[in-house]
């Protein structure tokens, strides 16, 4: 298969001229935001999407959503798992709307709390967790637990891993394997190089290597990489992280925040992972900010012993809105009603066809690429071959091609995960809307090929 790139640019061209004609109140909204709001954005990334201004929403609910142009889309995105429950799910509004009535922040904690952390053990698997309102947030309060309990200043991460705006992990290797700051890195207050030690995914040497020293607190790991593709763990990679960060006394964070995607208990019960600290945000209140940190019980005791109650307000843990009424009403009813065995029996089973229909189209016009899939989780990759690491991932990332399918899809009524093309798949998706990105990946190619 082979396009060329001149009728790519004359194709994204003809895709930007609909997008502009089909979404006129969007781009009039665009410039009356401009005047208040940098880039006419609330958050500059946003600015990144496929279509050159951002879509304005009307409303959403389950796995659609309209724009203020009245068109409907099927929402593959889910605010990249954040809404992965579906769109404003009923048990969660209902708890939303009860509690909000009854008071949303008060610094104290309501007994729905316990609830909350009696079933984030179950799900989990670990015995003490906190609460935070990101996971950067849960991410940077355990990374300042591990340190404190270690004495070490270094932390160890994956090649292109993301883990939110936590400063440690915005390092890369460049192709000679040199550690550096990431590309765009704002600001950071020191060079990453000095608090990070960074190795490739599936790199059990190397990560021998950087850990053997002794100076590493904590290794913060997605258990499957999510946010350069999807990158499963080679069969025997956990158990060399898990064998190694014990071997040089180093704490094992799992960040969840994606891989929740996998099974009700995230990939960590799924593998029947150990870590010492587990991470999540994002989809565990069904949108309301919220998220939350558990950790061993070695670490809980090690913790203790070194808090001095008196200062602890004021040791870089924390958050005032932390805990609130509102997220942890909202993080019960969506962890007890929502995201049930029940929820990813069907999104599962769902996203099997989504990954079955992107791969046919593959299969027929025998395109270099494949598709990976984690629980109702699902990627395409302009590449033949399953990327083993970061490095090789970011290699095969086509910005330009990204640009187009994502465009050609939202133009006809589909949302995919900006900066990548990834598809969630919620309970409320249908098979229907299933087959129809289907047929519209399909059209794409072959509007491209032909
Ligand atoms: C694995 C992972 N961890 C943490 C985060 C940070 O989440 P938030 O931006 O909600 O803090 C992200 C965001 O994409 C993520 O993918």
């Amino acid at each position: 298969m082979t396009f060329n790139r001149e009728k790519l640019q004359l194709l994204l061209q003809q895709e930007e001229a609909l997008f502009h004609k089909n979404h006129q109140r969007s781009f009039a909204l665009y410039q009356e935001a401009k005047k208040s709001l940098f880039g006419g954005v609330p958050m500059l990334w946003m600015i990144r999407w496929a279509g050159s201004f951002p879509i304005f929403v009307e409303k959403a609910g389950g796995a659609r959503f309209t724009d203020v142009d009245g068109n409907e889309y099927i929402d593959f995105c889910l605010g990249d798992t954040g809404a992965m429950t579906g769109h404003a799910p009923a048990a969660t509004i209902r708890a939303i709307a009860e509690q909000a009535a009854k008071g949303i922040t008060l610094m104290l904690p309501y007994k729905d709390v316990i609830e909350v952390g009696v079933e984030l053990q179950r799900r989990f698997g670990l015995p003490k967790w906190q609460f935070a309102l990101t996971a950067t947030d849960a991410n940077r309060f355990a990374l300042r637990m591990a340190r404190t309990i270690t004495g070490r200043q270094k932390v160890l991460v994956f090649n292109y891993c993301y883990h939110g705006s936590v400063d440690e992990a915005f390092i890369s290797l460049d192709e000679e394997g040199t550690p550096g700051p990431r590309k765009n890195n704002l600001g950071p207050s020191i060079d990453p190089r000095e608090t990070t030690k960074v190795v490739e995914f599936n790199d059990v040497a190397a990560l021998e290597t950087a850990l053997s020293a002794g100076d590493v607190a904590a290794v913060l790991a997605e258990p499957v990489m999510t946010n350069i593709g999807i990158i499963h763990p080679d069969p025997d990679f956990h158990e060399w992280l898990r064998k190694l960060t014990r071997k040089y006394g180093t704490y094992l964070i799992i960040d969840e925040t994606h891989t929740i995607c996998a099974g009700p208990g995230g990939y960590t019960m799924q593998a029947n992972l150990q870590p010492d600290f587990l991470t999540i945000g994002k989809p565990i209140a069904g949108g309301v900010p919220a998220a939350v940190y558990g950790f061993s019980d070695d670490v809980a005791n090690a913790f203790e012993a070194i808090l001095d109650r008196d200062t602890s307000d004021v040791g870089g843990i924390g958050g005032t809105l932390a805990g609130n009424a509102l997220s942890i009403a909202a993080m019960k009813a969506t962890l007890t009603e929502v995201l049930t065995e029940d929820f990813y029996k069907k999104a599962i089973s769902l996203q099997e066809k989504f990954t079955q229909g992107v791969e046919s189209v593959i299969v027929e016009f025998s395109l270099p690429w494949i598709v990976k899939r984690l629980g109702n989780r699902s990627e395409y990759w302009f590449h033949p071959r399953a990327p083993r690491n970061g490095g090789e991932a970011a290699a095969a990332e086509d910005h330009e091609l990204d640009r187009f399918m994502h465009l050609y899809a939202l133009n006809r009524g589909i949302l995919l995960t900006p900066f990548h093309n990834m598809a969630l798949i919620s309970a409320d998706t249908t098979e229907a809307d299933v087959n129809y990105h289907t047929n519209v990946f399909r059209d794409a190619v072959a509007t491209l090929i032909s």
